[in-house]
């Protein structure tokens, strides 16, 4: 069901107790032709944040790079049920939209698109972005079917939002280099950037899926950013072997007993191609099980 027929405003306040002269609203939608009709008042630059959702500093971090380079920012929350595959999380993804709301719109967010399944996926919905070697290793290897997913849903968004610039994080880097290959090959004005990882104190990427973990958990969950700090500092040492970099790195995964090995690797960060050598701008990664959450982290060699 559509969670409204019109529009709504969120107000946004200035910090302190007292509403001021500040205060800014965000518009909230859930159809395709209210955020159109939104984005054909404008004709100045427009970013844009694709989320699900459960949000989190990281994607915040987007939103507020997006305010300052832009003249107006939107920001999309749909959990797309293209990219989970059968036995994945999809019905259980954490929602809170109300939560979501108000964060958004005190990062600056000036329209908030929040489409129900039906409105993105309607009845005879057929088509899907075939994607090729980017998004076929690593996690397109686990996840069959989740890049179609994924680019299918970013360029029906795109096509909606109509962004000069769309804000994506470090923390997914296949997610990247599929989107970028995907904008690239089918000639789409959007300028992709790309924005760091955000990370809680002990060095977790932040990850809506953190929420998953029990505390026990949470704490083994630590052995991911162990796991790339170690091959970094090899790395930052002078090791360019590719496969002593990801013996490293499976070495200390192994340490932790609550964690399972998806997969390490050290590869070109826009083919995702495995390489033997860990140049300037390498990407290593890492996919790791603990319980039943499936937890990524990366970083680039520079
Ligand atoms: P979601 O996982 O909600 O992530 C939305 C955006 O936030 C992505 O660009 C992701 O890389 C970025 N992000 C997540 N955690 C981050 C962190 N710790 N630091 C910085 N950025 C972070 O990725 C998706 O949704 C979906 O696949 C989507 C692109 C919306 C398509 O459905």
């Amino acid at each position: 069901m559509p969670r409204t027929s019109g529009l709504f405003r969120t107000e946004r306040l200035s910090a302190g107790a007292c509403q001021t002269d500040r205060t800014i609203s965000m518009r909230s939608v859930s159809r395709i032709d209210e955020a159109r009709e939104w984005r054909a008042r404008l004709s100045g630059s427009v970013g844009f944040v694709p989320t699900m959702g459960f949000l989190h500093e990281g994607h915040l971090s987007l939103v507020r790079r997006a305010r300052k380079e832009n003249e107006a920012v939107a920001a999309s929350i749909f959990v797309n049920p293209t990219q989970f595959g059968p036995s994945e999380d999809f019905a259980r993804y954490p929602r809170d939209p109300e939560r979501d709301t108000r964060l958004l719109s005190e990062a600056g967010c000036d329209l908030l698109f929040a489409p129900e399944v039906e409105q993105m996926y309607p009845e005879g919905h057929e088509t899907f972005v075939e994607m090729g070697a980017t998004a076929a290793p690593l996690e397109g290897a686990r996840r069959p079917g989740h890049f179609r997913g994924v680019a299918t849903v970013v360029l029906k968004l795109f096509n909606v939002i109509r962004p000069t610039r769309a804000y994506f994080g470090r923390k997914d880097a296949q997610q990247l280099a599929v989107i970028r290959r995907m904008i690239r090959d089918l000639h789409h004005p959007a300028v992709i950037v790309a924005c760091p990882t955000v990370r809680e104190a002990d060095g977790l990427a932040m990850s809506s899926r953190n929420t998953y973990l029990s505390p026990e958990e949470r704490r083994a969950a630590t052995v991911l950013h162990r796991a790339l700090s170690a091959a970094r500092d090899r790395w930052t040492n002078g090791e360019r072997d590719a496969a002593e970099l990801r013996r490293v790195m499976r070495e200390t995964l192994d340490s932790e007993p609550l964690a399972r090995i998806d997969y390490v690797s050290v590869a070109d960060p826009d083919t995702m191609r495995e390489t033997d050598v860990a140049a300037s701008g390498a990407l290593i990664s890492l996919a790791v099980k603990i319980g039943d959450t499936h937890l990524i982290d990366n970083e680039r060699m520079e």
